[in-house]
C-alpha cells in the first residue's frame, strides 16, 4: 500500500530574491518528496510567496510602485530561482490570494467564538509623518549600550545588544527621519496560554525532532504570553473582519497560506480540501527552519487546534548555513542569490553538497569552498559520472550497445549494491541524506573497483564477449547507484536513464537487471568538474559595498534559537578574571522581574550588579552567600543602573538557574580559576 503525504516548506518572503541560505530548505525538501515519489507513493508538496507585511509594503512604496506589482515580480522571480534549481512544487501559490483570505477569517472567527481572542490597548511608536506605526526594525537611532549609530530598534549590528526601541538614543523613522511618538491603539491578542497542555501533548507526541526539545521547555517555562495579531493601517495585509483600518499582523496569515496553497491545488482538480488537510488520509509534514519555529512550534497549531483544524504530524527543522564557518555577508559576498549561483555553476553541485552535510539535525551546516569543490570534482565527477563513462561509450562504440549477462563476480558486485537499498531508503526517510550520500559513494567505490579489476579497456582487444559481461555488470552497477542517487540528482539520473535507454527509474527498479539483449543508446555528456575559480567569480560577483549591503528587513522577529557564538580561544577565555565575592545584600528591582541588584564586596572593593535570577532566587536567601564574580567586565549601563560585573550562575531560565558557589572560607577577592 503507497502513502499519501502532504509536504510543505516555509514561505519565503515576497520582498528580496531566494539565496543559498533558502536552498537549504526547498532543496532537503524537495530531496524528501523526491524519494517518496521515487517510493511510490503519493506526495503532494505545498508552497507559496509570504507576501504580506510591512517590510513589503515599505519597499514597493521605494519602488514606486504597489505592493501587488511587487509581489507579481517577485512571484515570477522565485518561480525561475526554483526551477532552476529542480525543485518541483505541485503548487506554488501567494498568501495574498482570496483562498488565503477565507481560511484566514474562517479561522479568526472561530478562535473569536471560542474566546481564545482578546482586545488590549496597547502603546506604541508612531511616525506623525509617515502616519503609521513603526515596527521596531523601522525605527533607528544610537544603541543605547555602546552609542553605535544608526542601529536598529531591537538590536545593536555593532555590540549585539537587544533593547526596545524606546531605548534608542536620536530615535527616527527609518522612512522619513522624523521622530517617532508614542501612540495608543487597539490590538487583537490570541490567547496561546489556553493551549498549553494542547500543545504539550502535541510535543509529547513526537511533532518535533529531539533535539529541540530544550528550546520547547525554555519557552514553557517562561510562559506562554497572549500574541498580537493584529496591525494597524496603513499595511499591506488582510482586513480583520468588522474592523476598518485593522489588519491580520502576517504571521496569523502566512501559516495559514499553507492550507491555502493546498486548498487552490484541490479546488482547481475537484479534489476535496478538508479532507486532505483534516482527515488523516494525507500525512501531513512541515519543513521549516529553527529562527521561526515559536511560529510552527506553538501559534500556528495552537490556531489550528482552536479552530477546529488538524495540525501536522511532525515538524521538520534544520540548522542555518554558514559559509566559510561564518554567516552569510553581503560584504563578503557570500550572501549569493539562487540567480547569481546559476549563472556560475551546475544546480546539481549544490543539491550533491548540501545532501552530502544535511543529516535531519537542527545544527547549522557550512559550505565551504574547498570541501564544495573536492566534494563535486571527487565524488560527483571521479566516482559516479566516471563509472558510466568507462562502460557505457565502450559498450555503444565497440560491442553494438547490447547489454549481454554478467560474470560471477559482476553479479556479486551487483547483488551487494542491491543489498544497500534498505538502509539508503531509511536513511532518506530520517532526512538523513549526508549517510546515504556516505553509503553511495561506497558503493560507487567498489564498482570501480570491479572495473580495475576486470580492464575492460585491456580485454576489449581480446575478448569481445568477456569484456560485454564487465560492462553488462558495470551498467547494471550504474542503473541501481541512478536510482539511489535520483532524489538528489534528478538531471543527472535523466541523462543516464536516457543513455540506459530505460524510463523513469524508482526504487522498485533496483532489483532488476538489464535484459541481456537490451541496447543502449550514445552517452551524453553527466557533469562537469567545477574549478575554484569559478567560484570565486561567483563570490566576487555578489560582493556589495558595505553602504548598499545593508541586512535585508524581515519582521521584527527575534531569531527563536541563537547559533553558537563564534569560537573563542582559550586565551581570550583566561582574559575573563573570577574572584570570590561575598553578597552584602540583594534587592528584588522594579520592574524588571527577572532581575536583583546585588552589593558585591571583593576583598575591599565593592561591586553593583545586576543579576538575572530573581525567578530562582530569593534576595533574603543570597546575603551573606559566597559566590563568583566576573571581576574585570566592562560596566554596563542598564535601564536601573550600572551593573559592574556579572555573577556565574547557569541554566534553562526561569526558576532553573544555578549560581556558582563558594564554600563558607573562601576569601572575598581570592581569584579562582
Ligand atoms: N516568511 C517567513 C516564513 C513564513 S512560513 C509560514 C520567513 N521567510 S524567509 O524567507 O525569511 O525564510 C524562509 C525559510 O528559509 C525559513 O524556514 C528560514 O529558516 C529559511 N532560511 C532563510 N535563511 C536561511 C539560512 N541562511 N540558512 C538556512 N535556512 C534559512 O521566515
Ligand atoms: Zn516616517
Amino acid at each position: 500500500m503507497h502513502r499519501k503525504i502532504a509536504v510543505t516548506s516555509a514561505l519565503p518572503y515576497a520582498n528580496g530574491p531566494i539565496h543559498i541560505g533558502h536552498l537549504v530548505e526547498y532543496l532537503q525538501t524537495d530531496i524528501w518528496v523526491r524519494y517518496h515519489k521515487l517510493m511510490g507513493n503519493e506526495c503532494l508538496y505545498f508552497c507559496a510567496d509570504d507576501s504580506h507585511g510591512t517590510p513589503i509594503m515599505i519597499s514597493a512604496r521605494s519602488k514606486g510602485i504597489s505592493p501587488e506589482e511587487m509581489i507579481d515580480g517577485v512571484h515570477k522571480e522565485h518561480l525561475r530561482d526554483f526551477e532552476g534549481f529542480y525543485i518541483e512544487f505541485d503548487n506554488y501559490y501567494s498568501t495574498h490570494s482570496e483562498e488565503n483570505r477565507w481560511l484566514s477569517e474562517d479561522i479568526f472567527t472561530k478562535l473569536d467564538k471560542r474566546g481564545s481572542i482578546v482586545q488590549k490597548k496597547i502603546e506604541q511608536a508612531y511616525c506623525p509623518k509617515c502616519e503609521m506605526f513603526l515596527p521596531d526594525r523601522f525605527i533607528r537611532g544610537g544603541c543605547p549600550r555602546c552609542g553605535a549609530e544608526d542601529q536598529y530598534g531591537d538590536s545593536c549590528d555593532i555590540c549585539g545588544g537587544t533593547y526596545q526601541p524606546t531605548d534608542l538614543k536620536n530615535p527616527r523613522c527609518s522612512t522619513c527621519s522624523a521622530t517617532p511618538v508614542r501612540k495608543e491603539s487597539v490590538h487583537y491578542f490570541f490567547r496561546l496560554e489556553d493551549y498549553e497542555e494542547q500543545l504539550k501533548e502535541l510535543i509529547a507526541g513526537g511533532y518535533t525532532q529531539k533535539s529541540t526539545s530544550n528550546k520547547l521547555d525554555e519557552w514553557f517555562s517562561a510562559g506562554l504570553r497572549d500574541w498580537d495579531i493584529s496591525r494597524d493601517g496603513p499595511y499591506f495585509g488582510f482586513k480583520i473582519p468588522g474592523e476598518d483600518d485593522k489588519y491580520f499582523y502576517v504571521w496569523l496569515d502566512a501559516p495559514i497560506g499553507y492550507m491555502a496553497s493546498m486548498k487552490n491545488y484541490c479546488d482547481s482538480r475537484g479534489l476535496d480540501f478538508e479532507r486532505m488537510w483534516n482527515s488523516g488520509e494525507y500525512e501531513l509534514y512541515h519543513f521549516i527552519g529553527k529562527d521561526i519555529m515559536y511560529f510552527h512550534a506553538l501559534f500556528f497549531p495552537a490556531m489550528l487546534m482552536g479552530a477546529g483544524y488538524r495540525p501536522a504530524d511532525k515538524l521538520f527543522v534544520h540548522g542555518f548555513l554558514t559559509v566559510n564557518g561564518q554567516k552569510m555577508s553581503k560584504s563578503k559576498g557570500t550572501f549569493i542569490k539562487a540567480g547569481t549561483y546559476l549563472e556560475h555553476l551546475d544546480p546539481e553541485y549544490l543539491r550533491y553538497y548540501y545532501a552530502s552535510k544535511l543529516s535531519g539535525g537542527t545544527e547549522d551546516i557550512d559550505l565551504s569552498v574547498e570541501d564544495f569543490v573536492n566534494k563535486v570534482n571527487s565524488d560527483l565527477v571521479g566516482k559516479f559520472a566516471n563509472l558510466a563513462s568507462r562502460s557505457g561509450p565502450m559498450l555503444f562504440g565497440k560491442l553494438g550497445g547490447v547489454v549481454g549477462e554478467m560474470d560471477e563476480d559482476g553479479a556479486e558486485l551487483v547483488s551487494k549494491l542491491r543489498k544497500v537499498k534498505d538502509d539508503i531508503i531509511a536513511d532518506y526517510e530520517e532526512l538523513n541524506f549526508a549517510s546515504a550520500v556516505r553509503r553511495i559513494v561506497s558503493c560507487a567505490d567498489e564498482a570501480n573497483r570491479y572495473v580495475e579489476q576486470k580492464q575492460p579497456w585491456a580485454t576489449i582487444k581480446s575478448d569481445e564477449e568477456l569484456t560485454r559481461k564487465t560492462l553488462t555488470a558495470v551498467l547494471n552497477a550504474v542503473k541501481v547507484l541512478t536510482v539511489y542517487l535520483k532524489p538528489i540528482l534528478p538531471r543527472f539520473a535523466e541523462k543516464i536513464e536516457r543513455f540506459l535507454d530505460v524510463d523513469g527509474l524508482g526504487f522498485g527498479d533496483v532489483g532488476s537487471d538489464l535484459e541481456p539483449g537490451h541496447k543502449i543508446n550514445k552517452f551524453e555528456r553527466l557533469i562537469g568538474r567545477v574549478e575554484e575559480s569559478q567560484v570565486e567569480k561567483m563570490i566576487e560577483e555578489s560582493k556589495e559595498n558595505a553602504a548598499g549591503a545593508k541586512e535585508e528587513i524581515k519582521e521584527d522577529e527575534k531569531a527563536a534559537m541563537e547559533p553558537i557564538a563564534e569560537e573563542c580561544t582559550i586565551d581570550d577565555f583566561a582574559k575573563v578574571d573570577l574572584r570570590i565575592a561575598r553578597v552584602e545584600s540583594a534587592e528584588s528591582v522594579e520592574g524588571a522581574d527577572k532581575l536583583l541588584r546585588l552589593r558585591l564586596d571583593l576583598g575591599g572593593v565593592e561591586k553593583n550588579v545586576f543579576a538575572g535570577i530573581a525567578k530562582a532566587y530569593k534576595p533574603e536567601e543570597l546575603v551573606g552567600k559566597m559566590v563568583v564574580c566576573v571581576a574585570n567586565l566592562k560596566p554596563r549601563k542598564m535601564k536601573f543602573g550600572v551593573s559592574e560585573g556579572m555573577i556565574l550562575a547557569a541554566g534553562p531560565g526561569g526558576s532553573d538557574i544555578f549560581m556558582v558557589g563558594a564554600d563558607e572560607g573562601a576569601k572575598p577577592g581570592e581569584r579562582v580559576g
